[in-house]
């Protein structure tokens, strides 16, 4: 097996040569992805130039960023926030600019390797853009594939674009998975740290509070990834996203909880073997990967001593105290518009659940019900994906207002 693990192209085998300093694009660079690459960025500044760096609101830690790491180009999604970063730029000679088409002339420009680092569905424009400039695009917005998915794979590969997975669990599988002999392999397993309730009941969940929610056990994320850790709503969306980039039905995608969190993914071979890939749980590890990929760049986090870690456990996640998982495997086998519809409605109530409008066993309820009344459609353009999202967004925020109702 070669020493680089094969990338996600549209013919499924890899593999691009590498540039002596690769020019890198960071969408959602003020997020938890976004900082974690910039971290890496600064600390190999021989290896690489910043083209574009984006936030949606953040202009105060986009322009000190944009300003430390000499970034050619910076853009905010909201227009309210471009005098902030206007006049914290002012002078420098980085060029500024807001909206959503800002966004997407930040992953037009020229460059090597685009992070899309994006939360939510609100990626796939910008995403999509950097797709179809047929771009090295590390992939840690896994919204992007539940809501697009085949139609997003199938720009991909219309426009010979590479995606190199970021999310901990995919990039594990990616650098266990032989592209070449596919039909080597059983299943993939995604471990599961099983969130910060892992062991609560269904009634101790009830009342939870939104920073208990965001207190995840083993990693350092962004608001919303934490809750849909909680829900394991995350490990839903992992599977779908896990089908598209290893081209597995669900049944050969298997999710394990691993409090850990110091394996990431596992592949069995139809001999008994299987290849697991372990790791402290940083996100640095994995973006490391993808930036440094096909070779392999420096990373500083803390390196694994099993000794001290002493014992890795495992349980079977249960589907009665958590049916977000339930969910996400049903929407993917029911197809069509169903994942988009479920990343829609889910992406509603974790926001209202921020805004403490719903509790925490909502956000799930929520889903199931959009899910149960939305007609199921097929999706056969991109215009059909942002139509349905739309609506599914509408009924869910419906549905929201009559659960913050009995909430409140
Ligand atoms: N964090 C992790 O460890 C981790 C691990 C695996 C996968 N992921 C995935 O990576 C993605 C990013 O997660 P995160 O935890 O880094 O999120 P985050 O900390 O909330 O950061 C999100 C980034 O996206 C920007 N953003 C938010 N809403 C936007 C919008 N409507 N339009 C344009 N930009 C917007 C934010 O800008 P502002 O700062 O201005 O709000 C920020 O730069 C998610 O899809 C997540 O599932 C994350």
């Amino acid at each position: 097996m070669s020493g680089a693990a094969a990338a996600i192209r549209s013919e499924g085998l890899p593999q691009a040569g590498r540039a002596a300093a690769r020019r890198v694009t960071v969408l959602g660079s003020t997020g938890s992805i976004g900082r974690s690459t910039l971290d890496l960025l600064a600390r190999n500044r021989d290896e690489f130039t910043v083209e574009a760096l984006t936030a949606n609101h953040n202009a105060t830690l986009l322009a000190e960023q944009a300003k430390a790491l000499g970034a050619r180009f910076a853009a905010v999604a909201d227009p309210a926030d471009y005098p902030a970063l206007k006049d914290a730029l002012g002078g420098t000679g980085i060029e500024v600019a807001a909206g959503r088409e800002a966004l997407v002339e930040a992953a037009e420009r020229p460059a090597d390797w685009v992070m899309a680092g994006i939360v939510g569905a609100a990626g796939l424009e910008p995403t999509l853009a950097a797709v179809r400039r047929g771009r090295i695009v590390a992939f840690a917005n896994k919204e992007v594939l539940v809501c697009a998915g085949s139609l997003f794979m199938q720009e991909v590969a219309t426009h010979g674009a590479t995606l190199l997975p970021v999310d901990s669990e995919h990039n594990a599988i990616w650098q266990c998975f032989d592209f070449e002999r596919v039909d080597g392999i059983e299943k993939i397993t995604l471990t599961c740290s099983g969130g910060p309730f892992r062991e609560r009941t269904v009634e101790e969940m009830r009342n939870v509070s939104v920073e208990a929610a965001v207190a995840h056990p083993t990693w350092r994320m962004g608001a919303k990834i934490s809750i849909d850790s909680a829900t394991l709503m995350n490990k839903g969306l992992e599977v779908i996203e896990a089908h598209h980039l290893f081209r597995l039905p669900s049944e050969q995608i298997d999710v394990v909880i691993h409090p850990q969190s110091v394996i990431h993914g596992l592949v069995t071979y139809h001999d008994g073997s299987v290849l697991a890939h372990l790791g402290t749980p940083d996100m640095r590890t994995p973006i490391a990967y993808a930036l440094g990929w096909p070779g392999r760049t420096a990373a500083p986090m803390q390196r694994l001593d099993l000794a001290q870690v002493g014992r890795l456990t495992f349980e079977t996640p249960d589907p009665a105290r958590f049916p977000a998982l339930r969910l996400a495997r049903e929407a993917l086998q029911a197809g069509g518009g169903c994942p988009t519809v479920l990343n829609a409605a889910n992406e509603t109530a974790v926001h209202a659940f921020i805004e403490e409008r719903i509790g925490f066993l909502d956000i799930a309820a929520i889903v199931e019900r959009t899910l149960e009344k939305m007609p199921q459609v097929s999706l056969d353009s991109l215009p059909d994906v942002y139509n349905l999202d739309k609506a599914a967004r509408d009924l869910a925020a419906e549905l929201t207002v009559a659960r913050a109702r009995a909430h409140g």
